[in-house]
Order: C-alpha cells, then structure tokens, then sequence
C-alpha cells in the first residue's frame, strides 16, 4: 500500500499522515501551503511528519503542488511508478475549507475544489489507484430539519458555495465509481477539533482570545448545536475504512462489470461524534480547561451558517465496528495541552 495524502500540511492531513506513517505505510503529502492561515502551523506540521518517518526509517515525500496543475499531479503518480512502488490509494483532504470564507473569495473555492477535486480525482482513474477517499462535510445537510443528518437523507439544497463544491465532489466521485469501476469513500466529517488544529476555528480562536485577554464573538447568541468531533476518532474512521475496504473481495475484484447499475462501488460516511453540544457549553468547557471566563460578544447568525449539525453514524458504526465517542471536556483538554505546549514552551 502507497498512499498520497493531498492537503497533507493541512489539519486531518497531517494527522491521518502520521497515523500512517507509524503504521508502516508508505505516504506521499501533497500541499500548496497556502496562507488560508498561519503558514508556519502548516510547515511545523510538516517538519514534524518528517521526524515522525525519521523515527520510524520510513520514507515520506513532499510535494508543494498546487492542486489546479494536472500536469505536476500527474507528473507525481509518475514517479512514484517509476520506483516501482505505485500509489494504491489516494486520500483527497486538500480543499479550501470554512463557509465563511466562501463569501469573501468564491474563487478559491471554485479552484480548489471544483477544478482540483477534477484534477485529482482525473489523475487517480488515469493512474488506476485502488481506492479514493475524499473529504465531503456535514455542511452539505444544508438547512435540513430532520436530526440526527443521515447519509440517506436529501442533499440538494445547499445553502453556501462551500457546502455546494463538496456536494458537487460526491456527485463526480459517483460518476468515477460508476463510469470507470473506480471504488471512492466520500467522508462527510463533522466539526473536527483537536491538536494542532486549525486557527480559523472556533475552538483555536477562543483560546487564543481568553489568553490574550481578548473579546469572543460568538454567532446565534451562542445557541448554535454542533457535533463536535474529535480528531483522534476521525483518523481512527479513515484508518479503519482503509483496512476494512482493502479486505473486501468485492470491491477490489477485478472482474466487475463495466457500467453496472447493481454494483457501483461508491460509499459516503458521516463521521461525527453523534452527540451534538450548544456552542454555550462548548466555551464554558474551554473557559474551564483554561481557569480563565471569555469576554463574550454575542452576535447575529452568520450567512450560510446552520443552526444545527447532528450525525447519525449507524452506518459507519456497522461497517467498521466503531463511531467517534470523545468527549468534549476530554477533547478540549487535549487541544488545551497542545496549544499551550506549541505556543509557550
Ligand atoms: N476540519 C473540519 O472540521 C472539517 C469539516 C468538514 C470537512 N472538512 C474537510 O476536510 C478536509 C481537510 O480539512 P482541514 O480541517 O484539515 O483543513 P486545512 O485547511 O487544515 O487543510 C487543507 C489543506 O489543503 C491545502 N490546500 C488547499 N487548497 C489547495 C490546493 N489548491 N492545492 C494543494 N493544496 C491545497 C491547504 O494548504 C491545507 O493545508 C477539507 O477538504 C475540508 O473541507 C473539514
């Protein structure tokens, strides 16, 4: 197994990078470093993996690559044939992330993950990967009513351009699966959290805040449910899909029928904690971790927001016999060490 990690200096690309590479697993990162946020957290991140594989005599291969260039993509597969150990599986987290954000610069959306998401996923049908993994999100419930969100449910309304790239990337991974018998495991993760996460979300955010004795603007008077999940129980979901799928004789038979309405190997997961918490409940667990109350401004719902995420991960729980379970004061107590750790020490 070979497997290249786009969005790897990213948050879950990292870690899912690490998970690997203490698994023994040759991993190739794929990144364009981008200043969405703090360019340093991003090379840390990498720096890191580097002595992670160091550690572990393992090799792992870096590629700042933009995902809008198929060539250099290509060009990546490539060589990697030519050391004889080719890429088997691709894990697409590379995407420009946060729904806010995709008021402000739609481009970047459009590019990374309309065009990228092509780009890659192109390359992967070219290069015959074993299976393609890709990041969906809970976004793409939209303003759905109906709780817990299940993957049967109707997603056609989205309500930001963000939600709308990742549904549009679940419905051109079901046409590769489809047209070209190529398997593809869409992720629909949930408000992930957890070390080395990213600043542009709210936990990150209101830490930095409270310690630098600085105001918090928290949306919908805080009443906002999310399902906050635990990156631990993420990168244990992927790992397992990863293992449960390479075992499954139907899937990686080669003698599938081509163009087959009964078979088409396409799967989508939610990943979430399955226990959604009031953003309120989510402050108060950092004020108490930190020993120190917020200066809280309360503020309006922001365009393309949801009131409410909620997974149901029955299906996930059936398939690979575990659903993330941390909980909040324990996940926010890990984050709290870290973030201390990496910045003070
Ligand atoms: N963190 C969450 O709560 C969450 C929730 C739902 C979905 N997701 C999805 O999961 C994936 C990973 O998210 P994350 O939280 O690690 O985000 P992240 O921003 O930390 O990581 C994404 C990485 O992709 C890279 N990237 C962006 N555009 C690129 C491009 N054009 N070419 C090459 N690299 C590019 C960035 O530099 C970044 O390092 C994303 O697809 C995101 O949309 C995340």
């Amino acid at each position: 197994m070979k497997i290249l990690v786009t969005g790897a200096a990213g948050f879950i690309g990292f870690h899912i990078c690490k998970k690997l590479i203490f698994s023994d697993i040759e991993v190739i990162g794929l990144d364009n470093v981008n200043d969405y946020y703090d360019v340093d957290l991003k090379l840390s991140r990498l720096n890191e993996l580097q002595k992670i594989a160091k550690l572990k005599q393992i090799n792992f291969e870096f590629y700042k690559v933009d995902l809008i260039d198929f060539h250099k993509i290509g060009s990546i597969f490539c060589k990697s044939r030519e050391t004889n150990s080719k890429i088997s599986h691709v894990i697409h987290l590379a995407a420009q992330a946060g729904v806010r954000y995709s008021l402000e610069n739609p481009t970047a959306y459009i590019d990374s993950n309309l065009v990228g998401f092509f780009n890659i996923i192109e390359q992967s049908k070219l290069n015959k990967v074993e299976h393609f993994y890709y990041a969906s999100s809970s976004s793409v419930y939209g303003g759905n009513n109906k709780l817990p969100f299940e993957e049967k449910d109707n997603v056609d309304k989205p309500i930001s351009l963000y939600a709308a790239t990742k549904k549009s990337n679940e419905l051109l991974a079901h046409t590769y699966s489809h047209l070209f018998n190529m398997p593809t495991t869409g992720l629909r993760f949930f408000t992930v959290y957890g070390p080395w996460g990213r600043p542009d979300m709210a936990l990150f955010k209101f830490t930095r805040a409270i310690l630098n004795n600085e105001p918090i603007r928290v949306f919908n008077q805080g009443k906002m449910l999310r399902d906050f999940t635990f990156i631990d129980d993420v990168i244990q979901s992927i790992f397992s899909l990863l293992m449960k799928n390479s075992l499954d004789k139907d899937l990686n038979s080669k003698n599938k029928p081509r163009n087959s309405n009964k078979f088409t190997p396409y799967k989508i997961f939610n990943i979430g904690n399955s226990k959604p918490t009031k953003l309120n409940d989510y402050i108060i667990a950092i004020e108490n971790n930190l020993g120190k109350k917020a200066q809280v401004i309360l503020d309006d719902m922001q365009p393309g927001d949801v009131e409410a995420t909620f997974a149901d991960t029955n299906l996930l729980q059936k398939y690979i016999n575990f659903k993330p379970n941390t909980s909040i004061e324990d996940g926010i107590k890990k984050f709290i060490n870290w973030y201390l750790e990496y910045h003070y020490n």
